[in-house]
């Protein structure tokens, strides 16, 4: 279909702004790119026409180098849940790397963190810590064919668990990632998340040789699509009658609660990875679980332990930051934020419907993911019909408005925030998707009420 001219005007008056707005970060971007291909050296930083680049941040906004404050609803991707240069962090940052900021030999620190995730998260009895939430799960994995001696894993379309071959391999859509061995799918086993069929027969045909399953409790990066009612718990009692270990891949979705969704929805994985905020920003990803699994990597109760090592295990500052962040991620620090997002979800959806527009909003606690689909979203494949252009649109003239989204619609919170700001936020969501109307009419009927 030809784009009227006044849909067309839409987009280009939106990257022409965006270009007029953010013309340092365009130099920048220009600067870095002699150095750093992409001019990101994260994929999902890179954006079109180029990325905004940031100067600082503080509490709920980042400043760019044009001097433009934006509300920051990225937040490091869930990394951050007390916003920017929290005093509490920054303070024990400051006070750990003064005295030292990693040794070769564990410490007190490592105790403390250890302790306050094994207090909250059921799952977590004992566990072991990485530097990223890609290692984690790659040594869950380990772990768990370790353990059982198998070496099939299940896991879920559109879940996802980090970069690391066995998990960027899609046997659903044939190897996806460009350099990774083809073989690396013939142990993966892919089912829809939410098919209660599927991941039951999957189970049952390949006990003998399955060593896990792994799975996010709600697709996380896929849209946050949650469980059906019922799901976890299914998957929890067919894994459990199979001899089958059940990991919960938590490193986005702890942050719905004290203990994560395992404690939310009362399903107890074997083993669990957490991260992200439980590094209080600074790089963490956690392995933990069941003792008698994790004992696996104890010296003192087997005779070959598992090899775990890594030159930044542990790492004390880390650790000092971490321990604040999780500490002040308290019961109340929880509720004020989940009630946020819940501000949030209603704001959007009446916007959307007093501008005639049928979409979703997934929301769970401080986690939102807007969908240009006419249908509520509880599967990866009506994530895949969300309108991209939309989603570049709406992004792109949210940043002319003074705040930074993520391109694909997810949203995260952090406690620093306050119901004002999630109303200034729903304004400019508002204008945008007023701004964005005319195009949807001429091009995206199928969105209309
Ligand atoms: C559920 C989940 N697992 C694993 C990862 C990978 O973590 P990292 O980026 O720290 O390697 C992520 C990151 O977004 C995630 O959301």
């Amino acid at each position: 279909m030809v784009a009227s001219v006044a849909a067309t005007d839409i987009e280009k008056q939106i990257v022409d702004l965006y270009r007029e707005r953010f013309p340092i970060s365009k130099q920048h971007h220009d600067k870095i790119l002699q150095f750093i291909p992409g001019g990101a050296t994260r994929s999902l930083s890179y954006f079109k026409p180029y990325p905004i680049h940031i100067d600082y941040g503080q509490g709920a906004y980042v400043f760019t180098p044009e001097g433009h404050k934006l509300f920051d609803v990225t937040n490091a991707y869930g990394a951050l849940v007390h916003g920017h240069g929290d005093p509490a962090i920054v303070g024990a940052v400051q006070a750990g790397i003064a005295k030292g900021s990693q040794y070769s030999a564990p410490t007190l620190g490592q105790y403390e963190l250890a302790k306050l995730l094994c207090d909250r998260v059921p799952g977590l009895e004992k566990l072991r810590f990485l530097n990223s939430g890609t290692e984690a799960t790659l040594f869950a994995l380990r772990t768990a064919r370790a353990y059982t001696g198998k070496d099939k894993i299940i896991k879920m379309s559109g879940g996802f668990h980090g970069t690391h071959d066995c998990v960027a391999a899609s046997t659903q859509k044939g190897v996806v990632t460009a350099g990774i061995p083809a073989g690396m799918t013939a142990d993966i086993i892919e089912v829809p998340f939410n098919d209660f069929d599927a991941i039951e027969n999957a189970v049952s045909e390949n006990a003998s040789h399955l060593a896990a399953v792994i799975m996010e409790p709600f697709l996380g990066a896929g849209g946050i699509v949650l469980p059906a009612e019922g799901y976890l718990e299914h998957v929890r009692a067919v894994t459990a009658a199979q001899g089958v270990l059940l990991i919960f891949d938590e490193i986005f979705s702890l942050r719905v609660n004290t203990g994560g969704c395992q404690k939310l929805f009362g399903v107890t994985p074997d083993l669990t990875t957490v991260g992200k905020l439980v590094g209080g920003g600074l790089p963490i990803g956690v392995l933990g679980g069941k003792t008698e699994i994790m004992n696996i990597f104890c010296h003192e109760s087997t005779s070959e332990p598992l090899y775990h090592s890594g030159t930044f295990n542990g790492y004390e500052t880390v650790m000092q930051a971490g321990i604040a962040a999780v500490k002040k991620y308290d019961e109340d620090a929880v509720s004020h934020v989940n009630q946020l997002g819940e501000s949030l979800q209603r704001g959007i959806m009446e916007s959307a419907s007093n501008n005639g527009l049928n979409i979703q909003c997934n929301q769970i606690g401080s986690l939102l993911n807007i969908h240009f689909v006419n249908e509520p979203v509880t599967s990866v494949d009506q994530v895949a019909k969300s309108v991209t252009q939309l989603h570049d649109l709406l992004h792109l003239s949210l940043l002319n408005k003074g705040i930074f989204s993520i391109p694909r619609g997810l949203l995260i919170l952090t406690t620093v925030m306050t119901g004002e700001e999630i109303d200034f936020l729903i304004a400019k969501i508002d204008e945008t998707f007023t701004e964005l109307m005319p195009l949807v009419r001429d091009q995206y009927a199928h969105l209309l009420l």
